[in-house]
């Protein structure tokens, strides 16, 4: 373990940083602490241990390095986050949500496997395996109102899982954050002409768009949207 200055990030609550803003180290406060879940580093300052969260193995973590406008992230929130894999980011989202929970949906049986494995120790997640195709087959599992939605699916419609996902969970102000992949939705056409095409399938589908962006210094072909329920 080793020592450096680390501080609070100037807007995302539990999201702590090192370095100078433009070019920081991101870190999110370890609620168990001495273990680690993905080999990330683990940091101690003031008597805290922190775990390292790199914006190039976390597109949540490229998003919040891109500094956005919108602030989505609380640790009192309930989140839904759609293709939690074997719990990277999902376990910085819990470090973040101390106070909150967060249903974390995998379709993978090995990834959700691993997911349990990884996180045991942390009450605020709850796996779910379901498929987010089909929103309704995991209604049972979750049992508050959505503030977030948090989506990461390598899958051909991922606007329309993203609607009927925010349809069917996500509170009347909730937001969600849609990683858009534009090589899983469409490999030959350009990526500006796929974000294109799904931004306008999640404003047909009642969704305004609150911001978009670009995270292709951390991750190829990677758009994210955040959205909400266009009520006006
Ligand atoms: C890019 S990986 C997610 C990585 C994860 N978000 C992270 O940062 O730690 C995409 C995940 O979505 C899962 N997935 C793809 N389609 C899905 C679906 N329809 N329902 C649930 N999970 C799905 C895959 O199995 C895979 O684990």
């Amino acid at each position: 373990m080793s020592r450096t200055d680390i501080r609070n990030h100037p807007k995302f609550e539990n999201v702590y940083i090192s370095g100078p803003l433009e070019n920081a180290k991101m870190y999110t406060k370890n609620l168990t602490p001495g273990q680690n879940v993905y080999g990330e580093k683990l940091v101690e300052y003031k008597g805290i241990e922190f775990r390292e969260w790199d914006p190039y193995r976390s597109k949540l973590a490229a998003l919040i390095s891109e500094n956005p406008i919108t602030n989505f992230l609380s640790p009192d929130a309930k989140f839904l986050y759609l293709g939690a894999g074997s719990g990277t980011t999902i376990s910085h989202l819990s470090d973040i949500a101390e106070n909150g929970l967060i249903y974390g949906v995998e379709f993978a049986e090995r990834s959700i496997r691993q997911l349990i494995q990884n996180t045991s120790n942390r009450k605020n997640i709850i796996p779910i395996l379901g498929d987010a195709r089909f929103p309704e087959s995991y209604a049972k599992s979750i049992y508050t109102g959505i503030d977030c939605i948090y989506q990461d699916v390598a899958q051909p419609n991922q606007a329309h899982i993203a609607i009927a996902n925010s349809n069917y969970y996500l509170k009347k102000e909730g937001m969600a954050i849609v990683a858009l992949k534009s090589q899983s939705i469409d490999s030959v056409s350009k990526p500006e002409k796929v974000y294109k095409n799904e931004k306008e399938i999640l404003e047909a589908g009642g969704y305004k768009l609150v911001e978009s962006i670009n995270i292709h210094k951390y991750a190829a072909n990677h758009l994210i949207l955040i959205i909400k329920r266009n009520i006006t």
